[in-house]
């Protein structure tokens, strides 16, 4: 979908020519003399209408309206929190059958935030999965102007928004393919085409040298797949090699059937998702491509099945990871944290600033926060507030959960250095104390977003969380980092 960005006030406004046209009116609306301005004015003296976000009046081809529907929208303080939930509010009309171009009016001075927020949700609510439904009706969209009074002030908020836009629809694509449409070499191959994009890399490491890396926790997941692993390793060098890079693993365990330890058949559909986290790392390195951010940042995947099969690891099994720690292998089912370990020891060799892991990683996170919040674990406040805040900016919402060392008791192990399961109590966090014994004093953070990357039920599908809270991040430390950036951002 192509985005524009022009100046229009609502006068101008009128006179385009589109299947759609969305004004949002935000609180203390002020009228002009043209029509739509005095329609909307009216509408709200007579109680029809209310700036709350998400309130609406829906019009045909009004007289002197270019537009065949027009939809008079509340957009509440006008805030990106309140521009979003306004737009997903009314994401009927903008995925209608036949609406191919639609221009959103805002009708005063647009916040920087919200222009960013509404390309990103008219893009969320217009998105057609099609790849494995080719007979879909695919996204009718096909052009989205973004009028504003006056451009210059948001211009960069428009740019973040629409590469944002490419990275989330890269996630949510893979994401949604299921798992015979999205094995270990697929995810590589999306990788390698990544590397088109400017400063991007892309190696693809196979099991021949994951063993010679002696990563003993992921091969043990790998075991009980016929398909191949694959270990991909990104880079986006966006600043001078001096500076230490941010390290992103995903989670790319493209089917989780649980292993040995097999999960129950209701929903292990779902289970398609559980590389959601590598699919948020490949839509993170889209939208770098696109935003060419003053940084570098390495991502890794390792990516594989969890299969059980006459060679598969068994519970009680010990292996012998790429740190030398030696892990008991009690539940297959938690086969997450087993190839994020020997990632995160990998990850090490970049000496970088920070790394951040992302995963599908527990059902108790799901319980914990449901859909609304990723978990949020780090061994640094800075490096936390960081990614809370970009978040925040974002939309896109995490919280950070607690890493007392207590927490670890329950991995202690008599075969092993520790087991890779404690009890059910504080799952989430159990599974975090897990990961921190191999990542030493590197500023660390993971996130657990088991409840935020798809959902289930009627609207079953990748949302691509959380690559806007990602990119938010990497934007952020590319504009503190240097200088010259930092001025440029300033502007805004
Ligand atoms: N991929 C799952 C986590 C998951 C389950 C995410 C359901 C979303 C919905 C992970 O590999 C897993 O199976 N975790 C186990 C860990 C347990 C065995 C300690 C879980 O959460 O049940
Ligand atoms: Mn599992
Ligand atoms: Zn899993």
């Amino acid at each position: 979908m192509n985005f524009d960005l022009k100046t229009l006030d609502l006068a101008a406004a009128a006179l385009e020519k589109c299947d759609l046209l969305v004004v949002l009116i935000a609180e203390g609306f002020k009228p002009g003399k043209d029509a739509l301005s005095s329609l909307a004015a009216l509408a709200v003296k007579n109680g029809d209408l209310s700036t709350k976000p998400g309130k609406h009046l829906q019009l045909y081809q009004p007289p002197a309206v270019a537009a065949r529907r027009v939809v008079l929208l509340g957009v509440g303080d006008g805030s990106a929190r309140a521009a979003r939930q306004a737009l997903l509010a009314v994401a009927g009309a903008l995925k209608a059958p036949k609406t191919q171009r639609a221009v959103l009016c805002f009708a005063a001075d647009a916040k920087p935030a919200a222009v960013s927020a509404a390309v990103q949700a008219v893009a969320e609510a217009s998105y057609v999965y099609t790849t494995t439904k080719p007979k879909a009706d695919a996204r009718a969209l096909s052009r989205c102007i973004v009028g504003v009074p006056a451009i210059a002030a948001v211009r960069e908020a428009f740019d973040t928004g629409v590469a944002l836009v490419a990275g989330v629809e890269f996630a949510r694509e893979w994401g949604n393919r299921p798992a015979n449409h999205a094995t270990p070499s697929l995810l590589a191959e999306a990788a390698k085409g990544l590397a088109k994009l400017p400063r991007i890399q892309c190696k693809v490491h196979g099991p021949a040298e994951v063993a010679r890396l002696k990563m003993g926790a992921f091969l043990a997941v790998a075991r009980g797949s016929e398909e191949p692993l694959r270990f991909i390793e990104l880079r986006y060098d966006g600043a001078p090699s001096s500076q230490p890079p941010v390290v992103l693993v995903g989670k790319g365990i493209t089917f989780d059937t649980g292993g040995i330890s097999i999960k129950p058949a209701a929903e292990m559909d779902e289970m398609k998702f559980d590389m959601c986290g590598a699919a948020g790392v490949l839509g993170t390195f889209r939208a770098l491509g696109e935003l060419q951010p003053a940084i570098n940042v390495v991502g890794l995947i390792p990516a594989c099945e969890n299969m059980p099969d006459g060679r598969a690891v068994k519970p009680g099994d010990v292996v012998t990871s790429m740190s030398g720690q030696t892990i008991e292998i009690l539940n297959t089912d938690a086969e997450g944290r087993l190839v994020l370990c020997d990632a995160l020891t990998y990850a090490a060799r970049f000496k970088p600033a920070a790394m951040v892991d992302i995963a599908t990683l527990t059902g108790a996170c799901v319980i914990a926060l449901g859909g609304v919040r990723s978990g949020l674990f780090a061994n640094d406040d800075a490096l936390a507030a960081a990614l809370q805040s970009a978040g925040e900016s974002a939309q896109d919402l995490c919280w950070r959960m607690p890493l007392d060392d207590d927490y670890a008791d329950g991995l202690k192990s008599n075969f092993a250095d520790m087991g890779n399961v404690a009890g059910r109590a504080g799952g989430s966090i159990t599974a975090a104390k897990f990961l921190q014994k191999f990542v030493g004093d590197i500023p660390w953070a993971h996130l657990d977003i088991a409840g935020t990357a798809w959902k289930g039920g009627a609207a079953k599908g990748s949302t691509g969380r959380p690559v806007a809270l990602l990119v938010q991040y990497l934007l952020d430390q590319a504009a503190t980092a240097k200088p010259a950036a930092a001025k440029r951002t300033a502007k805004k």
